[in-house]
């Protein structure tokens, strides 16, 4: 019966790291005290104002569709924070508010990909990137990035890997699973790169705002109007599961991408948009930013207590909440790894297979979206297993 399913639902890749949560809340509700490091959300909880804002829809019965781009008033509000936080002008027209990152992605695999057309996308990288072009009967083209470059693609890799059939190029910064960020330089002369092949920039931004010093705030808005940019509510806002997040992209596209949102969403969750509105307010971001110090706190922590025990971390991660590490010396196999230490010690990170290819099976991604007292905990339980 499986057979008769379509080619692309079959060159799907599981995501590991499900199957690891899934294993550890498991263990979880056995009794064991697990402590969760493979985890993507942030630890933090959806700020005050918004949560009112999401009862205060659902009070004012504001439960039916909206437009399919979303409420112009989030719409305006997302270009305001773009003016205010990266002084930048984007046009209302150009913003689409959609389910989570998630959302704007399957739009732009859509808008993006005609059968067999390729998307060059690091490795490491985040997994869906990779399985929405598949899904979309595209070709990813995984550039393998080393500390070198920060984890992160460069305008040389991208022009030595672009092929025939390539037509997107996808960079991610802040990224998930290194953490690392790429400098306003690059993001110029990898958009020159792109463009001088008549190709697509794609810039996964949604980690935007977790970032540790000036150096590793930029978006490529600040490059060119032509980009296609994801970002989303889920990470800085703490808002993982209401799915909101929004795409930026050329006037151009406006139409055809809401041929796209019309059909296959309608339109995002709109008492979800209402909450986000006042993830805005001046309360929000105060306590927002305090999230963002506290995980700093965590990395500078986690960073050195980490390098301590022989793992090995370069590229200077200055966002996200992820750091990947090499695995020490008497350690070979990441997934192995992984798997005894969290039945033994009941600590759950990542293993590095998840996002990419052969060398990746050393890492391990280890995300800080934890209390501080539990990463101390995960450390001496880490220090033990592996001594
Ligand atoms: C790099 C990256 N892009 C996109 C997403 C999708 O997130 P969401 O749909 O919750 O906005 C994630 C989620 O972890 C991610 O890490």
């Amino acid at each position: 019966m499986s057979s008769e399913y379509s080619t692309r639902s079959r060159d799907i890749k599981p995501f590991l790291a499900m199957d690891v949560l899934a294993r550890a809340n498991q263990l979880e509700s056995e009794g064991c005290d697990v402590i969760h490091l493979e985890v993507g959300q942030p630890d933090f909880l959806t700020p005050a104002a918004v949560i009112a804002a999401g009862k205060q829809a659902l009070d004012l019965n504001q439960t039916g569709y909206s437009n399919a781009d979303g409420l112009y008033e989030l719409r305006q509000a997302i270009s305001a924070f773009y003016a205010s936080d990266y002084n930048l002008e984007v046009d209302v027209d150009r913003i689409f508010v959609t389910a989570g990152g998630s959302g704007a992605l399957c739009l732009l695999s859509a808008l993006l990909t005609d059968v067999g057309q390729g998307w060059i996308l690091s490795d490491p990288g985040y997994p869906s990137n990779r399985n929405f072009v598949t899904a979309f009967s595209g070709d990813p083209q995984l550039v393998p990035v080393t500390a070198e470059t920060r984890f992160q693609l460069s305008a040389r890799a991208i022009a030595s890997h672009w092929q025939k059939n390539t037509k997107v190029a996808l960079v991610g910064s802040p990224s998930n699973p290194t953490g690392t960020t790429i400098r306003l330089a690059e993001l110029k002369a990898i958009y020159q790169v792109v463009k001088d092949r008549g190709g697509y920039l794609v810039s996964d931004e949604i980690y935007q705002g977790l970032e540790y010093g000036p150096d590793a705030r930029c978006s490529a808005l600040a490059v060119a109007d032509d980009v296609f940019v994801v970002n989303s509510f889920s990470k800085y806002f703490a808002m993982t599961g209401w799915r909101i997040g929004w795409l930026v992209a050329p006037e151009d596209a406006r139409e055809p991408l809401m041929k796209l949102a019309q059909n296959l969403f309608i339109c995002p969750s709109v008492p979800a948009q209402h909450a986000a509105l006042a993830a805005f307010s001046r309360e929000s971001r105060l306590e927002i930013e305090a999230n963002r110090l506290e995980l700093e706190r965590r990395k500078s922590f986690m960073l050195s207590a980490l390098r301590q025990l022989g793992f090995k971390i370069s590229g200077d991660p200055d966002g996200a909440f992820y750091l990947y590490a090499e695995l020490p010396e008497q350690f070979k196999d990441a997934n192995a790894y992984c798997s005894s230490l969290l039945e033994s010690s009941y600590v759950g990170l990542t293993p590095g297979d998840d996002f990419g290819g052969e060398q990746q099976k050393r890492f391990v991604r280890i995300s800080y979206a934890q209390k501080y007292a539990r990463l101390v905990d995960a450390i001496e339980r880490i220090e033990k297993f592996n001594s």
